[in-house]
């Protein structure tokens, strides 16, 4: 696939995906949208892919937000429909994949660049990194699921003083506020998220992807997530890779798992 704003290459079943926009901070317009979507859906489908490592061009910049110059000519209902789009085919997208999605964050992750990284299962910054919701500055709110997801996942009090204030965290503080997952020496970044992933990769498949759901579920309105813990959680027992696990640790080997 020929993409003009990402680079998207599938080695040793991981797919990197890089957003290639350096000169404008790799600003997410609505082409690098729909290119994130058609990317990110192609590696959950692919068979060979186990999971995602998502990155920035550069050595500047994450995503720097939304391309505001795209703002400038929306009313109130093209306003709505911006982020009722990229909310579903790209951030839910990601959220509620199959497959572990790893935000490698090597620069400014704003705006829209923090709601790509929040919507990540996982997020880990270099120690350039900047994080932040600046849009009360341009007169706006998050649209792309950060007052949910930062609120999510730092609490109340903190998103509120983050967002209202359109202050930028560092790295460290980042990592103290559970923001990020690790922090890493610039150059580590990368071979830091490959660690991670390479981990995961171990783990059979299937029971990954009920993982993912059953932890989301723990914060969707309107589901009960110990009921879907309880159907993810039997589902699989209906697995090769649950017999071969169980098999391996009675025979006391190394599992082989199918579904890897
Ligand atoms: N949308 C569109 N273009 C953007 C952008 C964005 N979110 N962020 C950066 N750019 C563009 C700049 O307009 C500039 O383009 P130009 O060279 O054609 O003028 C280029 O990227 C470089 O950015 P610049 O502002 O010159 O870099 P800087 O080092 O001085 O500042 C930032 C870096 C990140 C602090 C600054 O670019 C910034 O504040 N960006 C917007 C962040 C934001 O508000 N995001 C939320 C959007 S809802």
């Amino acid at each position: 696939m020929n993409y003009q704003n990402i680079l998207a290459d599938n080695i040793n079943g991981i797919c990197y995906i890089t957003i290639n926009r350096e000169s404008k901070l790799n600003a997410l317009n609505k082409a690098t949208l729909a290119e994130l979507h058609t990317a990110v859906s192609a590696a959950f489908d692919h068979r060979d892919v186990g999971g995602i490592i998502i990155t920035g061009w550069g050595s500047k910049a994450f995503v720097a937000g939304a391309d505001i110059s795209e703002f400038a000519a929306l009313d109130v209902r093209e306003g709505m429909a911006l982020a009722r789009d990229g909310q579903k085919n790209v951030f839910n997208l990601i959220e509620n994949g199959p497959k572990p999605v790893i935000a490698a964050i090597n620069g400014f992750a704003l705006g829209g660049g923090l709601e790509l990284a929040m919507a990540c299962h996982i997020r880990i910054a270099a120690n350039r990194a900047k994080l932040g919701q600046p849009e009360l500055t341009l007169g706006l709110i998050p649209g792309y699921g950060g007052t949910q997801r930062l609120t999510q996942l730092i609490g109340k009090g903190k998103a509120m003083e983050l967002i209202l204030t359109g202050d930028m965290l560092n790295a460290t503080d980042a990592l103290l506020l559970g923001l990020v997952n690790h922090v890493e020496a610039d150059e580590e970044l990368i071979a830091k998220a490959e660690e991670v992933m390479n981990k995961i990769l171990q783990r059979p498949r299937l029971a990954v992807a009920a993982a993912i759901t059953a932890i989301n579920a723990s914060l969707k309105h309107g589901v009960d997530g110990f009921e879907t813990e309880i159907s993810e959680f039997g589902k699989c027992f209906g697995t090769e890779d649950f017999k071969e696990g169980v098999a391996a640790f009675l025979a006391k080997r190394k599992p082989e798992f199918k579904g890897k």
